[in-house]
């Protein structure tokens, strides 16, 4: 298996020969905690990382070394970790990275836990937390400092589909000496892969898309070798203890054999419903890449191969015909998360985003009448039929 075979063959085929595994077609689920040593002397070598072999599986397990080479591999990166969940992702890459003093830049918009962690965990340990408009990169080379150790965003944002240069961002962050970590849960490697444009690491929930099915929670984290061996030994195994359970290392790898059909399936579906919206009378906008209305269209069509399934959408009756509109749905699940088969809808402000204030959600970008919506696998027919009939019981809206 090479780095030259296509996308989807290496998600299905990669690091795994059935035929030295009795023939297994599906890759061993090695449930252990811990690994027998052959000798005394070869566990120390181990330990000491001079001799291959794993020891406890809160460092490393084989089930989970399959994966994090196929995630690794599909994003361009020289390796990867999987962890626990996205958050367990996120906090053992910052706190193996930063140390009180330092500085980490951030978008505007993040989803609502990594807010959370940066503004009540980071800053408790003298780490400044500071938020610029990134879809501005010169806004980045006015606000970079010596202490600036870090620029992290999403790209798209959560919720509001904010795109972030990559390359450019990156450039600049180079320049002043910092590292560049993208959370690519929105677009996933099949869209965007942040590394070839210069970021350092990419962070995923692989609970959304990668996993696809919504039966698991899981994180992952890939970049240099080097990094993501210390992320491993200091973030991971002794901070966080973030690590993926192995049976959820095998749900993510059988979502990921069909993570490119799935892509493909959502992008096209999200594109109808975003069209569709833009165009019903009760919808003031509609904040989605692939419309030539989205004011960073052409950074989406240079910057991600399709444009992704999520939609952000405001009501001319703001919040109240919203969430009306929310409760009159009958296929479409009310429910957080996104990238599953099933397609959900959610309200920002009270749910996913609830860890900002009125206050930093005003001053963030993120309107109190914002949805999201995740596309999801079913006939678009059906998923049309649902909006069209909440929608349709909603009290005419007044002409803007
Ligand atoms: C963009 C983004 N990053 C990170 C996370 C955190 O992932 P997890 O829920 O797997 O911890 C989420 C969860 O919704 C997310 O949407």
């Amino acid at each position: 298996m090479t780095q030259t075979q296509g996308f989807a063959t290496r998600a299905i085929h990669l690091g795994h020969d059935p035929m030295e595994h009795q023939g297994a077609l599906t890759p061993p689920l090695h449930l252990t905690s811990t690994f027998a040593f052959d000798t005394a002397e070869a566990g120390g070598e181990i330990f000491a990382g001079t001799r291959a072999g794993h020891v406890y599986s809160r460092i490393s397990n084989p089930t989970l070394d399959l994966l994090e080479q196929r995630v690794a591999s599909l994003e361009g990166a020289e390796a990867g970790l999987a962890l626990a969940s996205g958050m367990g992702a996120i906090t053992s890459v910052l706190w193996t990275l930063l140390a009180p003093g330092d500085e980490v830049i951030v978008d505007k918009t993040l989803y609502g836990c990594t807010f959370a962690f940066m503004h009540h965990g980071l800053r408790k340990f003298g780490i400044t937390i500071t938020h610029i408009d990134l879809t501005d990169p010169e806004n980045l080379a006015a606000a970079m400092n010596a202490r600036t150790r870090i620029v992290y965003f999403e790209t798209p944002a959560n919720p509001n589909m904010r795109l972030v240069d990559i390359a450019a961002v990156a450039a600049i962050a180079h320049q002043g000496g910092a590292q560049v970590v993208v959370d690519n849960t929105y677009a996933t490697p099949y869209l965007t892969r942040p590394i070839a444009l210069g970021a350092d690491l990419v962070v995923h929930s692989a609970t959304k898309y990668l996993g696809g099915h919504g039966d698991l929670v899981a994180g992952i984290v890939v970049g240099r070798a080097e990094a993501i061996q210390e992320i491993r030994l200091v973030g991971m195994k002794d901070m966080t203890g973030a690590v993926m359970a192995p049976f959820n290392a095998m749900l993510v790898m059988r979502g990921l054999k069909t993570l490119a059909l799935r892509m493909d399936r959502h992008c096209a579906s999200a594109q109808i419903v975003a069209e569709w919206l833009e165009g019903h009378p009760q919808v003031a906008s509609v904040q989605f890449p692939g419309l030539a209305s989205f004011s960073q269209h052409e950074l989406a069509k240079q910057q991600m191969a399709q444009p992704g399934a999520m939609i952000a959408f405001e009501l001319k009756g703001g919040l109240a015909a919203g969430q009306q509109m929310m409760n009159n749905l009958r296929m479409i699940a009310r429910a957080v998360s996104l990238g599953d088969a099933e397609t959900l809808i959610q309200h920002p402000a009270s749910m996913t985003h609830s860890t900002y204030t009125p206050e930093e959600r005003a001053a963030h970008g993120i309107g109190d009448g914002l949805i999201r919506l995740s596309v999801g696998l079913e006939d678009v027919a059906d998923i049309l039929d649902d909006l069209d009939d909440a929608l349709g019981a909603l009290p005419a809206a007044r002409s803007a």
